[in-house]
């Protein structure tokens, strides 16, 4: 079957689509800081929005895995205003968080607009996230507001498409 074309909606989000690898660093006041491995996918069916699913592991010195880390999964959509983004994630952590944002020359920032807790969740209060292409790779870095910290970075990453 030929894959369907990219929905015209998406065409500012098209420099997404695909399967990107690559390294990035944790860290966190309250946490050691750490390297991770991390394969992302945005897909599409010829509809207008994304699908997205991201796993991590964490590695040692080596470039080895140590153990499975973050994953989510989500839906990246148009929003009103052809700029307009609107993201969906939800983590095994018990959070879902809903984004809006600006997507300006490959380039997307998302503020949480919502950020949903189970019971059980840990206390996160925000997010942050800057995506942009850079020669080529998928860079991104995120700020979070968690466990009483005020917003702050948590992760970044350099990603290739593969
Ligand atoms: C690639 C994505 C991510 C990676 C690799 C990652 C990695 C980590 C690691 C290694 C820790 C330390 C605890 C542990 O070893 O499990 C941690 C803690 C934490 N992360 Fe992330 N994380 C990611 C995404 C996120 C996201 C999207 C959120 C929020 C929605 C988040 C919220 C937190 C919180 C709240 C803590 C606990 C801080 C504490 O209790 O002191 N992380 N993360």
């Amino acid at each position: 079957m030929t894959s369907p074309d990219l929905h015209e909606r998406l065409a500012p989000l098209s420099f997404l689509v695909g399967t990107w690898r690559g390294l990035g660093v944790v860290g966190y006041p309250t946490i050691d800081e750490a390297r991770y491995e991390q394969e992302v996918v945005f897909s599409h069916d010829g509809r207008p929005f994304l699908e997205y699913v991201s796993q991590a592991w964490i590695i040692d010195e080596a470039g080895e895995r140590v153990r499975p880390s973050a994953r989510e999964v989500g839906w990246w959509r148009p929003g009103k205003e052809p700029r307009d983004v609107e993201v969906m994630l939800a983590h095994p952590t018990g959070i879902v968080e809903v984004y809006v944002g600006e997507v300006v020359f490959n380039k997307v920032e998302l503020r949480t607009d919502v950020v949903a807790r189970t019971e059980t969740a840990k206390e996160v209060a925000a997010l942050h996230r800057l995506y942009g292409l850079v020669e080529g790779d998928l860079a991104y870095a995120i700020d979070l507001a968690a466990v009483g910290q005020p917003i702050q970075p948590h992760l970044s990453a350099r990603l290739s498409k593969v």
